[in-house]
């Protein structure tokens, strides 16, 4: 967000606090903030200390003799980039929605043409009034993003729907925007793969591998943040996707092939970060086996389960093609193999040897090769930072 230019509005309610430490983060980001906020907002919080955490100053009236310019509320919104208003009063909601431009505010509201985001804080009764809700509605048809309030315990003692979004959220939501502005994956169909693949042996058992979804969740989330269209497909895991993420859940390798089979005709990308079965058994026993009939030995016949990434290889048209190699040993050459044999882009190899890297950590360690042998080599990263690094890979394929 480095030099991101924005104005923060600050109306008055109880949540006119948090305002101070979302100020904070954008600062931290580096970006620029300046601060317009209603009378009223300076009933809940200093100008001392939205002056001091901006390092600006605070414009809260049109007609104020130490405004730089005459007409302020032109000047401050030619400047800036993005408009946030958090906390969103019930009042301003509507002032915006009734085109009403009455103070330093909501007059700089209506001299604004670039995004606005709006974080409604509020009573949860209020919340939920019609005439807020239609002012809601009408402000997200015409494009302002609102960042809906989460529900729980409210400072006014009533539990419900309003309590502010966290600052930490509103931030990501505001670096995602910049993110995706700034992304040639923005509108991109990208398909995901993630986790494992559970084959069943009988009702009760299955055979699977020590995949979590991390790094393909982690993938999906950073491609969402730069703006494309992220469909997951992911096998059995714990973790949960983003709502705005097209999520598929799938158990067997079967299963994911076909899901795959039927969403990569219509994809940009393709980014298989799951880790498939290569076999299943050739039959799935209707009961439980019992252990007293397999006293010395249990065998189970295994057949392959179809290669997801060389049928997609196969099919390719325009679509960018990214897998996944987890390797023990001869790591880069069969990485390379694979690359030929599948019909790949680009291959994100991480190898067992490596400590800190595979299923399970919270880190990974990689190399990146392309279809015409370059290769790159990153150092141990937390998965989200690995995730920026293969989608900074794919960026490369859509950059004009
Ligand atoms: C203690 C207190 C807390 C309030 N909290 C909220 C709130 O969270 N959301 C809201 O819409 N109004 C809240 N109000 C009411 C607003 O302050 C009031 O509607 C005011 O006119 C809003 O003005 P503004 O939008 O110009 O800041 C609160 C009032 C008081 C006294």
């Amino acid at each position: 967000m480095k030099n991101k230019k924005i104005i923060l509005g600050i109306t008055g309610g109880i949540a006119a606090y948090k305002a101070a430490f979302l100020i904070r983060l954008f600062k931290k980001a580096d970006a620029q903030v300046k601060v317009v906020c209603t009378q009223h907002a300076l009933e809940f919080i200093t100008r001392v200390t939205l002056e001091s955490l901006s390092e600006n100053r605070l414009y809260d009236a049109v007609f104020a003799e130490q405004n730089d310019y005459t007409t302020e509320h032109v000047a401050l919104t030619d400047w800036g980039d993005v408009f946030v208003v958090a906390p969103a009063t019930a009042n301003i909601i509507g002032k915006l929605a009734g085109g009403i431009a009455d103070d330093a505010l909501s007059t700089s509201l209506l001299a604004f043409n670039r995004q606005v985001f709006m974080a409604p804080a509020m009573n949860c009764k209020m919340y939920e009034h019609f005439a807020v809700q239609k002012n809601l509605a009408f402000l997200k048809s015409q494009g302002v993003h609102i960042i809906s309030p989460a529900e729980g315990f409210l400072a006014c003692g009533y539990e419900g729907r309003g309590r502010m979004e966290e600052p930490e959220t509103i931030f990501a939501i505001v670096d995602a925007y910049f993110a995706a502005e700034e992304s040639p994956l923005k509108g991109k169909k990208i398909l995901v793969t993630a986790g494992p693949t559970h084959e069943s042996i009988d009702p009760v058992r299955y055979i699977g591998n020590h995949s979590t979804g991390k790094m393909g969740y982690a993938i999906a989330s950073e491609l969402l943040r730069r703006g494309a269209n992220v469909t997951l497909v992911s096998g059995p895991s714990n973790l949960s996707a983003h709502d705005m993420i097209d999520f598929v859940p799938v158990k067997t390798a079967q299963e994911m092939f076909d899901a795959c089979m039927s969403i990569f005709p219509e994809t940009d990308a393709t980014i298989m970060a799951a880790a498939v079965a290569d076999y299943t058994p050739e039959t799935i026993s209707k009961h439980k086996i019992k252990k007293e009939q397999n006293e010395d030995a249990l065998q189970l016949m295994l057949k392959p389960t179809p290669d997801i990434l060389r049928q997609l290889g196969k099919i390719k048209q325009k679509q960018v093609l990214g897998g996944f190699a987890l390797e023990t040993d001869n790591e880069e050459d069969n990485a390379i193999r694979k690359i030929k044999s599948k019909n790949l882009d680009f291959i994100v190899l991480n190898s067992l040897r490596d400590a800190g890297a595979g299923f399970s950590v919270e880190t990974n360690k990689i190399t990146i090769i392309d279809n015409k042998h370059q290769i790159t080599r990153y150092p141990l990263k937390n998965k989200t930072e690995v995730a920026a690094d293969i989608a900074d890979t794919l960026e490369k394929y859509f950059s004009p």
